[in-house]
């Protein structure tokens, strides 16, 4: 049986910077890959597909805000305050699954990284990207 993955990337998602597109890719297949594992994973599992996916988002981070400082971009503090709230949502979620059940959690949480990285992706990075004039 082929399942479809949550989430796919499309050339809509372009910003412009062949790293960083590629970055979004590797996040939205480690987003699948939690996917993949969430009906029949256990807690292990799944705080350890979580923890990778957060690790590497915060090397994008790092790796998008050097770029945004590089153009100069007009609303980086702004953007680098979505980028914290990220960061700090997934460490409150690694914190919740230490303790509660992590089979209806997992749940919750592919919801939020569904909206929030396509959100983020098509709004907020794709901004930097007009205004770079590069997507
Ligand atoms: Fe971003």
């Amino acid at each position: 049986m082929v399942t479809r993955p949550l989430m796919s990337w499309s050339p809509d998602m372009t910003v412009g910077v062949a790293m960083l597109d590629e970055e979004h890719q590797t996040l939205i297949r480690l987003i699948n890959v939690l996917d993949a594992i969430a009906d029949n994973g256990n807690r292990v599992s799944i705080e350890t597909a979580l923890s990778e996916l957060a690790t590497f988002a915060v090397k994008h981070f790092h790796d998008e805000e050097s770029f945004m400082t590089r153009i100069r971009y007009s609303r980086l503090a702004e953007h680098q305050e979505q980028h914290d709230e990220f960061t700090t949502k997934v460490q409150s979620f690694l914190r919740r699954l230490a303790v509660e059940d992590h089979s209806r959690l997992v749940r919750e949480i592919l919801q939020y990284l569904e909206v929030w990285w396509t959100d983020h992706i098509l709004e907020s990075d794709k901004s930097f990207a007009i205004e770079a004039n590069i997507a």
